[in-house]
């Protein structure tokens, strides 16, 4: 799969932009605040139908507009494919191929992949549990059709069962049939997630610690993922019988896979307390290069590589080898960001990498030599 070329309208920074790709590897080159990582969120949308950044679409409409359009050519499978993202202040956003309307955005996610490796990826070792679920279901939603139309089942009813108990309490009163009426539909989502995520990282945390080794050039520690979940050990009919009581005082479902742990692990402690920077560093890459694969398996081609800001936050060494890994043809079409451009320019001269260059100044393209 190639993008070749993508046009914005009112998104961000932009109020009109047209650019065409090299297939290989692609630099975006422009100071701070420039828009370099606006283009590659461009691109998510057109991937996710959403931003990485900034999940509310208003957000993203250029301010003082009130519509955004994103538009790409891909080629999939050897054929040319249109896509195009639009969003009005007020309405539905459209997801639409070959000017077709999706009526399901499920159905368009996993058709254009891509992975991000960005500075907020540290979030998924510093923060709750929650970022690092939500890492593994929308990876997951990219390689599982099934996988994310549970989690839409799931997500959607739960949220339906807690505003329920939430009115319980204020009307002093429950209503057990309705109650009764969202666990027939979250018990049966929550029990093919759940062995869906066993399933998964079962085959993918072997892939993950080979990256790892690949990717550090450290000793013998242990790298791992570990999966935890309420129904790990109860059937969840059983566990939201049990909780009833508890979920009717909380206003809340006290269990199920909405509380799932994926522990990142460095010899058995998590890796947040006891990883140096440089394994942090390397464990949150090789997580990546795991899922750039896991996705290119499944697909039987490559999603595209976004690498936004990677020469700030890795060390010389650790640029050179991903650099390596690029030159080595281990992806298909990489886009990156700069905000040095002489520094970048050195790297893939020192690497022997062709790019398709691309400055970006106050919303506008130059295309140095
Ligand atoms: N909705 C919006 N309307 C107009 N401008 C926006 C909007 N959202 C973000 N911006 C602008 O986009 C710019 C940030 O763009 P971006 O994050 O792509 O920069 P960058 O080139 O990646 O910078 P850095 O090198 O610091 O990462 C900021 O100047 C910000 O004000
Ligand atoms: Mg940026």
């Amino acid at each position: 799969m190639f993008l070749h070329e993508l046009k914005l309208f009112n998104f961000k920074n932009y109020a009109e932009a047209n650019l065409r790709f090299s297939e290989q590897l692609n630099c975006f080159l422009g100071n701070n605040g420039s828009g370099k990582t606006n283009l590659l969120d461009a691109m998510h949308y057109l991937s996710f139908t959403k931003s990485a950044v900034n999940p509310a679409d208003a957000q993203n409409v250029k301010l003082g507009e009130s519509q955004f359009m994103i538009k790409g050519g891909f080629t999939l499978g050897g054929k040319a494919r249109e896509v195009v993202c639009s969003f009005q202040v007020g309405q539905k956003k459209t997801i639409r191929e070959d000017g077709v309307d999706y009526t399901k955005f499920s159905d368009h996610v996993g058709k254009y992949p891509v992975v991000l490796i960005a500075p907020q990826d540290i979030e998924l070792i510093w923060d709750g549990s929650e970022v690092r679920r939500k890492f593994f279901d929308s990876f997951l939603s990219q390689i599982d059709h099934r996988y994310l139309e549970d989690l839409i089942v799931y997500t959607t009813h739960l949220k339906q069962r807690n505003s329920a108990l939430k009115l319980f309490a204020e009307r002093g009163r429950a209503d057990l049939d309705l109650l009764e009426s969202y666990n027939q539909k979250i018990v049966p989502a929550a029990k093919s997630i759940h062995a869906r995520r066993r399933e998964f990282l079962s085959d993918f945390v072997p892939v993950f610690i080979k990256h790892y080794r690949n990717f550090s050039n450290t000793g013998d520690e242990q790298m791992n993922i570990e999966y935890r979940s309420d129904l790990d050990d109860s059937e969840f009919e059983e566990l939201l019988k049990k909780n009833l009581t508890r979920d009717l005082a909380t206003q809340r479902t006290n269990a199920g896979i909405h509380r799932d742990e994926f522990l990142f692990l460095l010899n058995d402690n998590e890796v947040k307390r006891y990883g140096s920077q440089g394994q942090q560093k390397s464990f949150l890459i090789a997580l990546k290069l795991a899922e750039f694969q896991a996705v290119a398996e499944n697909k039987k081609f490559k999603p595209l590589l976004l690498l936004d800001d990677i020469f700030d936050k890795l060390d010389d060494r650790r640029i050179h080898k991903m650099l390596e890994f690029v030159a080595e043809g281990m992806f298909g079409q990489v886009f990156l960001t700069d905000a040095r451009p002489d520094r970048c320019k050195e790297i893939l001269k020192a690497v022997n990498l062709k790019a398709g260059l691309v400055n970006i100044e106050n919303g506008k393209f130059t295309y140095p030599s």
